[in-house]
């Protein structure tokens, strides 16, 4: 008689921050999904985070909501203690949630600036920080970050954003090497276009919006756009002891459409 395949992530503890919408709530479902109770971070959107919270709980697993700014450290900090006082311990730290001032380089302004960096940027290295004793509780864990293809190419009105995720995945090497002893794995994932909430608001993607498939057979190898449940898979796998060995990496998840020239 064959016997069940244990969930993979069975008994794990997870905080994905930004889970209320796009990507963030696809990997928070599939995390659930694989087995994990999962926090939900959300800032602005309750009603749609307190939906992924039911979806959560119908996959039978332990949900817990958090409002934060996480480029605000208050916010940070409290969330953290919410989550050690609901859990007691953390296994994994999705940092998802992102914002950003989207104009070019000369209309910038330094409030942009540091709410930009503030949320994508300096969130991932004192998250880290709040995350590590309740690791070091668990016996190890692990951080993925999101990342996007504009750390290392250049996209219209993207120069904020884009430099917050270069931050971020030279944090993710960083902190890869520094939290290793502590037996947590560091990476990021970054992605090509996916079609959430955040894509009507880069520049020059109405096109790509208004029809996805012509656009993917043109620009994308794959033949198709890459989907949060995309995304999501690759972060699950960056999460399990498959993964071991990757450190301080940024996976890209692009269908090969950076690929072409
Ligand atoms: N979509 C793409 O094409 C694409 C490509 C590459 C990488 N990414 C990355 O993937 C991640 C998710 O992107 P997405 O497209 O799913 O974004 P999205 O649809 O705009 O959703 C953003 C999520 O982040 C949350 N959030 C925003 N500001 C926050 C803050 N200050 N504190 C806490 N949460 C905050 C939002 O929460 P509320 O709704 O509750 O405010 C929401 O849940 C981001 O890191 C993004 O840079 C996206």
């Amino acid at each position: 008689m064959n016997t069940p395949t244990p969930a993979r992530f069975s008994g794990k503890l997870a905080l994905v921050t930004g889970a209320s919408r796009g990507i963030g709530r696809a990997i928070a479902l599939r995390l659930a999904g694989e087995g994990a109770d999962v926090a939900i971070n959300y800032f602005r959107n309750r009603p749609q985070a307190e939906a992924v919270l039911k979806e959560v709980e119908r996959l039978g697993r332990r949900g817990l909501l958090i409002k934060a700014n996480v480029g605000d450290e208050d916010d940070l900090r409290a969330m953290f203690e919410k989550v050690g006082a609901a859990f007691g311990g953390l296994d994994f730290l999705i940092n998802n949630a992102a914002s950003g001032y989207n104009r070019p380089a000369l209309e910038q302004k330094v409030k942009g600036w540091d709410w930009t960096m503030n949320i994508n940027a300096r969130a991932i290295l004192f998250s880290a920080q709040h995350a590590v004793p309740l690791m070091q509780k668990r016996g190890g864990g692990v951080i993925v970050s999101l990342s996007s293809i504009g750390a290392n190419h250049v996209m219209p009105d993207y120069v904020l954003v884009g430099t917050s995720k270069a931050a971020l995945e030279a944090l993710t090497r960083y902190l890869a090497v520094e939290l290793a002893p502590h037996n947590i794995v560091v990476n990021a994932v970054s992605a090509g276009y996916v079609a959430t909430d955040a894509m009507k608001y880069f520049s020059g993607t109405q096109a790509i919006l208004a029809d996805p498939e012509s656009f993917a057979g043109e620009r994308i190898p794959a033949g198709r756009m890459v989907t949060p449940d995309d995304v999501a898979a690759a972060v699950a796998f960056l999460c399990s002891p498959d993964a071991a060995m990757i450190r301080g990496q940024s996976i890209l998840i692009d269908g090969g459409m950076t690929l072409k020239m």
